[in-house]
Order: structure tokens, then C-alpha cells, then sequence
């Protein structure tokens, strides 16, 4: 018996309990994505020993995969008939009834399972419906026990809205060796995702072998003092050994050799690919460094071109991506060299060098038969010579321009697809980034994907997980350890459960997708998650009422796990596994006092359902940034440190106001600094106090807005005759 299991047998009043309210034991047409069409019958199949899958010829790798599932969980050696339509399971190709790429039909009565695909992707996206279909001890890779195989009756027509279903995983910032890169690919399959970005090139990491620059990886792959060396790479054996696993999948690998930025790693090992040929070291914290690529070199073409001629001849994918994010052109613009280029091609800025780089190699990847994929910086330097694809980062509404210049897009907005974004602001949430509002469930599941064209501009959309969070070094002590592999549970808490919204939001067309019901077969999907040893955020109770009766507030809630009990407490403390186990409407004083929470087991449940303070009436100051207490007021001039990464957000000029909102002392302010990390970028001085319920306030200008970074206010700060002081700051953008 697993974990889940045994405090479902603890709390199993708990279950009872959950059945009443409506939430059943098993729901097995939960499935994810949602298929376009779906019809249940009556009728049940049910998986015995001694069955068999038939298959029609080309699908037998197939077979054999579906096979080995099976085999995993059931311990049963179910055979495959190759070259055969008679079998228990029977896997076709059928491109009359399906004609969609990547589109299935499957079938499931009292005696057979009938999947027939468009395509060979088609059929193994009709499996993947099966195994949802079945119980969800089908994804363990031990036996399961004794466990009914039965899957209901159903007949589904089914295709994929969007070619592009993608999802990108960093292994530049931080290492994931190819195990995990293996289960990740797995779990993009099971959600029928299909383009697996691979980033691995940044600044901090270099992770591809390439033979002809062995430094790349001997120097560029690892990071920090001997003591704290952190870092990796793949060999080319091992890059096979993912695609083999890839192609197997349906997901086709895209590496993304980043310039002229994002490569810091290459030039610390080959200081001559910079312009100033200085000797950098690999960071090990986040960075963007400004050594580019330098352009006036003959050796920078060259090693592209190399590089690129050995990542092409390991990877097959249609497309190669060339980075191209963030550049900041300061080096080119001082650099004799580039200078030069700039001239000889009458370019009047030094950013066009960009798109004069990205014209060369586009070139060279026509040449053997390759797309160019880059992010939106790609077609916004200058004009390109031929189709690329821009993954559009920061605003949806750029599309309109890859439209207008003949490009294709695919859309993974900041905003609502970068998974290195918490899902909350709850106390407790696991630390990560912050120079955006948290992404929850709901808010990725409602990003929007329009085209733009007839010609279907947008392509599709793809989920970023960036790692820069692993190299803040405290993050990973911060993180309960589960098990030694942290990094890894740490990942898939960030990317789990919204990597499901995101296979969804790829898969449905708009007008089929509604959040409540994508809401209610969720449930349903932890389990698989846990069977597949799956790390996931799990999600608060939702409040489904909150009414007011007499003097006292009545709550209600709706679970969000199935077969989760819900704890509460109705003191203000938070709740533990061992709280009151909720089953039905509890009533409180005060919101305050009531927190309530989601029990998977009792290593593994949710935040408390956190009520985030009113400021709605500080509005016009902008975004809540901190407060102060009496406790941290010092009555001795000291300086005040505090982040406001998110509220700094871009370049520009921006006020911050002090508030005083109680006690009878004020807070003298007096010279403020901002600080990007340790880079102070303006100083300003304040010298008022705080007044009560009025704002003091400064205004700073901000010209190196750099993504991902964090930012500080320094402050200098003393309580006016003793520290009876509290107040709240605000930061907003003039
Ligand atoms: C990006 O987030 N720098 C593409
Ligand atoms: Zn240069």
C-alpha cells in the first residue's frame, strides 16, 4: 500500500465523508486534455491475463510501448501480434475516419479496444487516452497489485487544435542529468505535448558536448568555487539516447544554441568569441551578461558554424532555435571590429547586427534543410531574409508584427506560460521568481491563443521552465526534502499541475475549454501524478461559499483533490495533518481564523487557504512592496533593505510611497538607494517622516531594467523618538 494510501485508511472517516459531498472514488473520464469528442456506453472492458495487442505493420514500437506499460503495472507479459488485426487491443492506421494529423479514433466495448490513428502520433495519442481510461495504477513502474483493469465503455474522435504543444526545460542554469530529462519527455507524452525546447546554452552553462571545442564543456559546464562545483553536460551519446526516447514519445527535441547573448559560458571557455577578449568566469548566480558574441570576427562565424553543423547532425528536429533574447548592445557599439560590420552593411544600429547575425546562420540552416526558431528579439533587428519562428515572450499582441513580416509564432508569454513563476503569494509558497505577478492554475489555463492570420500565424504554445532559481543558492535548503533528488521535486512543484493546463489550452480549441470543467477532472489527475512519481503543487480546498449568518462567517468548500480530505482550524493557527477533517459548512468569527487545507498524505498537502490583506484602498500608490513594525524600527539611523523585484518593473520613472498606518511614533526617512542585485542603479534622497495615513514619497529612475534579476530599496530609516511605528510601502510606475 502506497503512502496515499495508507492515510486514506487514516482518515477514513474523511472518505465517507467525501462521498457525500459529491465527490466519488473513481472518475475515470477525467481525462486530460479533453478529447473533442467523447460518447460513454454502457458497456466496460476489462484487461485479462493472456490478451493480446494486434498491430498493423509500422506501429509495433507502438505496441511494444503500450506493452511494456502494461506489463510494469500488471506484471502480465500481454503479446503483441505484429502484421494483425486480431487482438484484444488492436492499433491501426486509418487516415480516411481520421483525417487531422496527430488525430485518433478509439473505441472500447465488452470485447475489444479499438485505437485508430491519422498517423503513427495519432495512435499513440489514442494509447495515451487509454491509460488515462484506465485505473490510475497503470502509470506504476512496479506491480500494482490486485487492481480490477478495467477501463469504460467509450467512443472518442479525437485531434489536436495546434501543431506546436510545447514545453521548454533549462539545463543550462541548472544541470538535470538525462534521467530526469527522460521522465520530463515522459510526462510531456502522457499530456499528448509534442515540442521539447531544449535550452542548453546560457550563461551560467554550457551542456552539449561538442568535439570540436572540448573547453565548451570541460570549462563552460561547470560553475563556483572547487568546493561548491555545480554543473554538467550531456555527451553526445547521451543526447542520442534522449532523442531515441523522444521519437518514441512523439516529442520531437529542439535544441536551442543561444547567441549572441546567453552564452557567457562559451566565451569564459573561448575568450576570444567576445569582443574585448576578456577572461570571464562561469556565474554562479543568475546573470545576463553583456559579453556578445562577438560580430566582427571571422572565428565567431566559424565556430557557429561548427557547433551548429555538430548539434544538426545529432538532432533531427525540423527546427533549430538560435536563442537571440536580451541582447544588450553595449560591446558592439564599442567594438572596432563591429563597427566595421556595421558599416560595410549600412546598418545604422548596433542592435541590427543582430538580425545581420541571424541572416547568416538562418542561411545556414536552409542550407541543410532547417527552420529557424528564436525568441521574439529574433524578427525585431532587422530584416530577415527568410521565415523564421519567434516565440513571442513578453506581450501576446507582438504576434501581430511576425504576422506582418511573414513569420510563423508561437506563444509563451511570461505572463501566463513561464512555470518558474510561483502559483501564489501564500505565505509558505516555495520561493521563486518574482519579477512577475504568480501564475495560478486558472490564470495559465486563460491565456488567450489567437491567430493572427489566415495562414494560422500562431503555431501553438509552449510552457517555459526556467531554472534560475536553483542557482539563488539558499532556494533548494528552503524546499522540505522529500528525498534527495530536491532540485527535481522542486521542478516538478513548480511545473505540475500547470504543465496539464498548458497541454489542455494546446489541445482544445477555445469554445471547448471552460476552467470549471477543466477544474473537475483535475481532481481526478493527482492520482495519476502520484502513481507516476510525480511532484506536484497541491492545491488549496476551494472556497465554493463564504456567507455571512448573524455575527458569525459560514464557509464552504469544494476539495480539489479527489479522495483528499480537506483539515481545518477555526483559531487562526494553521492546520496540521492531525487537524479537524472538514465535512461540511464550518463557521468562523473572523476570516482570519479560519484556515483550511488539502491532505494527499501525510508527507504531501496543500498551503492553508490564505485571505491576502485589502489594499485596495491604497490603490492609487500602486503595488503593495512591504511594511514596518515596531520590531524591526530601530530609534538609531539604520539601513532598511527590501525587495521589489515585480513592482520595478521595466525602465522608467517610478514613485515609491511610505505610508504610516498606526502607532504613535513616526519614521524618519532619509537617503534611498535601488539596487539591481548589487549594481546600484539610483539614489535619491527623501529626509521627511512618516505621517499617518499620508503618503511620503520619492521618485527614481530606472534605465537597466534587466528581466529575472532582483531588485532592492535600500533606505535609511530611524523610529522618531522610539519605534511605536507601523506603515506599508508602495511602489508605482509614473
Ligand atoms: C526570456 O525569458 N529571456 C526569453
Ligand atoms: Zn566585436
Amino acid at each position: 500500500m502506497n503512502r496515499r494510501n495508507i492515510f486514506r485508511r487514516l482518515a477514513c472517516m474523511s472518505l465517507l465523508l467525501a462521498a457525500s459531498l459529491g465527490v466519488e472514488a473513481q472518475n475515470t473520464l477525467s481525462l486530460v486534455p479533453k478529447p473533442l469528442h467523447l460518447e460513454q456506453t454502457e458497456d466496460q472492458f476489462t484487461l485479462k491475463s493472456g490478451m493480446t495487442i494486434a498491430c498493423e505493420k509500422g506501429l509495433e514500437e507502438q505496441a511494444e510501448y503500450l506493452q511494456q506499460m502494461l506489463r510494469q503495472a500488471t506484471g502480465w507479459e500481454i503479446k503483441v501480434r505484429p502484421d494483425s488485426r486480431k487482438g484484444n487491443i488492436v492499433l491501426t492506421l486509418d487516415s480516411v475516419a481520421n483525417t487531422h494529423a496527430e488525430g485518433y479514433t478509439l473505441s472500447v466495448d465488452k470485447k475489444s479496444v479499438r485505437i485508430a490513428g491519422a498517423d503513427v502520433a495519432g495512435v499513440f495519442y489514442g494509447l495515451q487516452t487509454l491509460l488515462q481510461l484506465f485505473p490510475e495504477e497503470v502509470y506504476r513502474n512496479s506491480l500494482a497489485g490486485q487492481v480490477a483493469w478495467t477501463v469504460p465503455g467509450v467512443k472518442i474522435v479525437d485531434h489536436p487544435e495546434r501543431p506546436w504543444r510545447g514545453m521548454m526545460l533549462d539545463v543550462a542554469r541548472y544541470f538535470y542529468d538525462k534521467e530526469f530529462v527522460k521522465k520530463f519527455i515522459d510526462m510531456m507524452a502522457m499530456y499528448k505535448l509534442n515540442k521539447l525546447q531544449f535550452h542548453l546554452i546560457d550563461d551560467s552553462g554550457w551542456r552539449l558536448e561538442i568535439k570540436k571545442y572540448p573547453r565548451l564543456t570541460e570549462v563552460g559546464a561547470w560553475a563556483g568555487p572547487d568546493s561548491r562545483r555545480l554543473g554538467g553536460f550531456y555527451t553526445q551519446d547521451d543526447i542520442r539516447e534522449i532523442l531515441e526516447y523522444a521519437r518514441l514519445r512523439q516529442v520531437e527535441v529542439i535544441p536551442e544554441i543561444e547567441f549572441p547573448a546567453h552564452m557567457l559560458s562559451a566565451v569564459v571557455a573561448y575568450p576570444w568569441l567576445g569582443c574585448t577578449g576578456k577572461q570571464h568566469e562561469v556565474p554562479d548566480q543568475h546573470f545576463i551578461s553583456r559579453d556578445l558574441l562577438c560580430v566582427g570576427r571571422e572565428s565567431s562565424y566559424q565556430f557557429l558554424k561548427d557547433v551548429l553543423d555538430e548539434t544538426v547532425a545529432l538532432f533531427p528536429s525540423k527546427y533549430i532555435n538560435i536563442g537571440g533574447d536580451e541582447a544588450v548592445y553595449t560591446n558592439w557599439e564599442q567594438c572596432p571590429r563591429c563597427q566595421e560590420v556595421m558599416k560595410r552593411e549600412g546598418l545604422s544600429k548596433a542592435s541590427e547586427l543582430q538580425g545581420y547575425l541571424t541572416n547568416v546562420v538562418a542561411d545556414m540552416m536552409k542550407k541543410k534543410n532547417r527552420t529557424v526558431i528564436g525568441w521574439e528579439e529574433i524578427i525585431q533587428r532587422g530584416k530577415l531574409n527568410e521565415q523564421v519562428v519567434a516565440l513571442i515572450w513578453h506581450n501576446v499582441g507582438d504576434t501581430i508584427q511576425a504576422t506582418r513580416t511573414g513569420h510563423k509564432a508561437i506563444l509563451t508569454p511570461a505572463t501566463h506560460l513561464y512555470f518558474d513563476f510561483p502559483e501564489s503569494r501564500t505565505p509558505g509558497e516555495v520561493k521563486a521568481a518574482t519579477w512577475m505577478p504568480p501564475i495560478s492554475l486558472e490564470k495559465c489555463y486563460g491565456i488567450e491563443v489567437n491567430d493572427y492570420s489566415p495562414a494560422a500565424t500562431v503555431m501553438g504554445v509552449q510552457g517555459c521552465f526556467w531554472s534560475d532559481q536553483f542557482i539563488h543558492g539558499t532556494v533548494l535548503q528552503e524546499i522540505t526534502p522529500l528525498n534527495e533528488n530536491r532540485s527535481e521535486q522542486y521542478a516538478e512543484y513548480l511545473i505540475f499541475p500547470r504543465m496539464l493546463a498548458l497541454a489542455e489550452v494546446a489541445w482544445l480549441p477555445k469554445g471547448e475549454r471552460r476552467y470549471e470543467d477543466f477544474f473537475e477532472r483535475m481532481k481526478y489527475q493527482y492520482a495519476k501524478l502520484d502513481a507516476k512519481g510525480c511532484n506536484y503543487r497541491v492545491p488549496e480546498p476551494k472556497i465554493q461559499s463564504m456567507t455571512q449568518e448573524g455575527d458569525s462567517l459560514c464557509f464552504t468548500l469544494t476539495p480539489t483533490v479527489a479522495d483528499a480530505p480537506i483539515c481545518y482550524t477555526t483559531n487562526g493557527s494553521y492546520p496540521t495533518i492531525h487537524s479537524a477533517v472538514y465535512n461540511g459548512p464550518v463557521r468562523v468569527k473572523n476570516k482570519a481564523d479560519f484556515h483550511a487545507m488539502t491532505v494527499v498524505d501525510n508527507r504531501h498537502f496543500s498551503l492553508p487557504i490564505y485571505f491576502a490583506p485589502d489594499y485596495s484602498a491604497y490603490k492609487q500608490y500602486g503595488e503593495f512592496t512591504t511594511e514596518w513594525k515596531p520590531l524591526q524600527v530601530q530609534t538609531s539611523p539604520s539601513k532598511w533593505r527590501f525587495e521589489c523585484t515585480g513592482k520595478v518593473s521595466g525602465n522608467g520613472e517610478f514613485e515609491i510611497a511610505f505610508i504610516q498606518t498606526g502607532g504613535q511614533n513616526a519614521l524618519k526617512l532619509g537617503n534611498l538607494s535601488l539596487w539591481k542585485r548589487d549594481e546600484k542603479l539610483a539614489e535619491i534622497s527623501i529626509n521627511q517622516s512618516s505621517q499617518t495615513d499620508k503618503a511620503v514619497t520619492g521618485t527614481f529612475k530606472v534605465d537597466a531594467f534587466e528581466a529575472g534579476t532582483p531588485f532592492y530599496v535600500e533606505v535609511e530609516a530611524c523610529g522618531v523618538n522610539g519605534n511605536d511605528t507601523k506603515g506599508l510601502v508602495f511602489i508605482r510606475k509614473k
